[in-house]
């Protein structure tokens, strides 16, 4: 389980999260949305320790983030997948060596072991052959899912990913949609997914929370989002310019 747990946080004078709390059970996809510049990719930051907290505490497993050590931050960094927001590959490394990083860093597996790691997770992308491919070949969806081979051949128990399907035509965001759902049923991972796309929102969700002014204004079940009347979480949902009177549906 993932525990964030009253998280403030600023930088400077600008105060970014201001109370946010959210917990991800086993086994599900929590979504978080929410208007660009709120602090989503902030948050999750703190999960892995390349960000602490001004105050409050995160939880993985029970073990509180900011006390553990150098050694036993690389161990919870290894059970957890980070796919970044804007791929973050290596220009003058191979797909496959961009894939082995982690995995070498481990410092625990045999270089045929790395090998078999590194072809499973490109195939599990549906990249079986790109291995030796530079990633200035390849296109914004290739590289995404670089990003997500890379994640996924450490095995994690968790997978945190940030907006991976922004910028994305909308039959390669169907594709990786799919991959994520597969992640969750196939392998049983629990994952965070930031998203502005309320498709993808919807296809891959267990639950949504909805980050707003540095705290989480809402969160439920794809079909308790659909029915919410909370105005300003409708307004986000339904893509509108002005907010949504509140009142009753329809
Ligand atoms: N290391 C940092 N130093 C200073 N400011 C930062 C740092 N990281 C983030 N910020 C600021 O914190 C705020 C939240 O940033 P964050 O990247 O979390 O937004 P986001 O919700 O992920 O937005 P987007 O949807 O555009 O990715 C922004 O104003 C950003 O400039
Ligand atoms: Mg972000």
């Amino acid at each position: 389980m993932i525990l964030l747990d009253d998280i403030h946080k600023a930088f400077g004078s600008k105060s970014v999260l201001d109370g946010f709390t959210l917990e991800v059970r086993e086994g599900e996809t929590m979504v978080i949305i929410g208007y660009s510049g709120t602090g989503k990719s902030v948050a999750i930051k703190h999960i892995v320790g390349l960000l602490e907290p001004d105050k409050g505490r995160v939880f993985v497993d029970g073990l509180e983030v900011a006390t553990l050590g150098r050694r036993e931050l690389y161990a919870l960094r290894s059970r957890i997948g980070y796919v970044f927001q804007f791929s973050a590959l290596f220009d003058s490394m191979t797909v496959a060596e961009n894939v082995a990083m982690g995995l070498k860093k481990m410092g625990t597996l045999t270089a045929a072991e790395i090998d078999v790691r590194v072809h499973e997770a490109l195939e599990l992308v549906d990249l079986p052959d790109s291995g030796h491919i530079l990633p200035i070949e390849l296109s914004g969806g290739m590289r995404k899912r670089v990003g997500i081979a890379r994640a996924i051949a450490l095995r994690p128990k968790y997978l945190l990913y940030d907006e991976p399907t922004t910028g994305l035509d909308p039959v390669t965001s169907a594709v990786i949609d799919e991959m994520m759902v597969r992640m969750r049923d196939k392998l049983g991972v629990t994952s965070i997914v930031i998203t502005h796309d309320m498709r993808s929102a919807y296809t891959v969700g267990t639950r949504i929370a909805m980050l707003y002014e540095g705290r989480v204004r809402w969160v439920g079940t794809v079909d308790e989002i659909k029915s919410t009347e909370d105005p300003v979480v409708r307004q986000f949902i339904e893509g509108r310019a002005s907010p949504v009177p509140a009142g009753p549906l329809g």
